[in-house]
């Protein structure tokens, strides 16, 4: 996989694939590269010429100015966020074990290194509303509670980057936090330097709350700015837009390529809290669901900067399995940040697996960085729907029945097979390439493989179908095989 590393003027980049390659590079337009590269005789493994060749076409000809430019977020960010499940429960002594507090997230952040996640992508341990004490210190200094973080925020990031993990803080764009914990507005430069200088923390998600909203695109910008004065790379989460701003109007018309929003921010909430019920997570996939590939909401998730559904509620008593197995398959294909919000010390062994599945992991953390979209619901059974996300071209290299390489591989997409009944039985439900798939798709063969099961299930001929239960997904990877030819490569 190939990496850009932002600096101010500097774009290195590395490839993890050691292949015999010559290339060169010539400026296309602003911001818009060409590699040219010749492949070395010999390479006769075709899935990693693919992946080789659609790597780099793809990341250098992003237009770098369309993100923000803090080298963040290539792909979205994974980790544990405390406030859908653990909220603003300040009393440690009543509820030692479930406060904000260190011992809280020190734990969580131990269970994700020990129980798998950290090798599955999750890196971020991340703080919400309420760590910090109700006032500023005498020197104005942001300070955090020190009954329930005893040895102080800066003690915690120092213990949580030893397990190699980062740590997450949240604060206001407004005068105060949504619980009412001070805001950063009027000390933008000094809060911004107290997180990077004195918390060493990764990750800020500054809400919306006590604020003027008709100034957000002058606010944001302005911390963004003060943050990245700091020179310590900060992941930047912004409620802008969000639930409280400008509402229907936002929601409908969002514009966040034009207003800065994408440029400004490496995710950005666009709809109401998540809560802990199939009608919450339901309600945040419709709002998805009317999104097609033009819509600029769609257009505007890529690498650097992501929509934000809110938090995974997946672990948690509200859903059922299926449920949650439908949260996380909708979030891979939204390009959905994964934050996890559910106590990993109880996690059921199910709900764990789904959070681990690394082929759904995959398709959210898809080097190309396209949001997928709803192709809608016809001709499909009442009250389902396809799903699909185009995903970096490969070739899945293990059990696949196909007896020779082929020459090329083309697309390969992510498809999500949904079915809304909460009644009556399972569904039949078709995909058809030609239907489904953008500009008319015309290749007829393609290789299945489940990514919910991880089996691979093989080649299909035109179309095919798989039985869906109520209020579940099914999801699969769809790889086409085309038979053309190339020669020496152009990207
Ligand atoms: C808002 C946000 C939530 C959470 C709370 C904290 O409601 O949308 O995600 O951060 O504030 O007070």
């Amino acid at each position: 996989m190939l990496r850009k590393m932002i600096t101010d003027k500097h774009y290195p980049i590395t490839a993890t694939l050691q292949i015999p390659l010559s290339y060169s590079m010539t400026e296309v337009d602003h911001g818009r590269y060409r590699l040219m590269f010749t492949r070395a005789a010999g390479m006769g493994k075709c899935h990693l010429l693919w992946l080789c060749k659609v790597s780099i076409v793809i990341l250098l000809s992003w237009p770098t100015t369309q993100g923000l430019d803090n080298g963040l977020a290539l792909t979205p960010p994974m980790g544990w966020l405390s406030w859908e499940r653990f909220g603003c429960q300040i009393n440690c002594t009543k509820w030692p074990d479930s406060c904000i507090s260190e011992r809280l997230y020190l734990r969580q952040g131990r269970l994700m290194l020990e129980h798998g996640y950290v090798d599955a992508g999750y890196e971020y341990v991340r703080i919400d509303d309420c760590w910090s004490a109700p006032e500023r210190g005498v020197d104005g200094r942001l300070v955090e509670d020190r009954v329930r973080f005893p040895h102080g925020l800066k003690n915690l990031s120092s213990t949580l980057h030893s397990w190699g993990l980062k740590i997450g803080l949240y604060g206001d764009i407004g005068t105060q936090t949504c619980v009412g914990y001070p805001g950063f507005e009027g000390y933008f430069e000094q809060d911004a330097w107290t997180l990077a200088n004195e918390f060493e923390i990764d990750a800020i998600k500054v809400d919306a709350c006590h604020a003027n909203e008709s100034d957000f695109n002058i606010t944001y910008p302005a911390f963004g700015r003060a943050l990245n004065k700091t020179g310590r790379p900060i992941l930047y989460s912004c409620c802008w837009p969000s639930d409280y701003y400008e509402q229907h109007n936002h929601w409908e018309n969002p514009d966040y390529l034009n207003y800065g929003i994408k440029q400004t921010c490496n995710t950005w909430r666009n709809y109401f809290d998540v809560f802990d019920s199939w009608e919450s997570v339901s309600k945040i996939i419709d709002f998805w669901a009317r999104l097609g590939p033009e819509d600029i909401m769609v257009k505007a998730g890529g690498p650097g900067g992501w929509n934000d559904p809110d938090m995974l509620v997946i672990g948690n008593p509200g859903l059922s399995l299926s449920e949650q197995q439908a949260q996380f398959a909708m979030y891979a294909i939204f390009a959905a940040p994964l934050m996890m919000s559910t106590d990993l010390r109880t996690i059921s062994d199910e709900s764990r697996s789904i959070l681990l599945n690394t082929d759904i992991i995959a398709v959210n953390q898809d080097p190309l960085g396209r949001q997928g979209w709803c192709v809608g619901s016809k001709p499909l059974p009442e009250n389902s729907r396809i799903w699909i996300r185009e995903l970096i071209p490969t070739w899945w290299n293990n059990s696949h029945q196909v007896k020779d390489c082929p020459p090329q591989t083309s697309d390969s997409w992510a498809v999500v097979l949904e079915n809304r009944n909460t009644i009556f039985w399972r569904q039949a439900i078709t995909f058809d390439p030609q239907i489904h798939l953008p500009n008319g798709h015309s290749w007829h063969s393609f290789f299945v493989r489940d990514l919910i099961a991880r089996k691979d299930l093989g080649i299909f001929e035109n179309n095919f179908t798989a039985l869906v239960d109520e209020s579940s997904v099914g999801m699969f990877m769809v790889f086409f095989i085309s038979s053309s030819e190339s020669g020496a490569e152009e990207a």
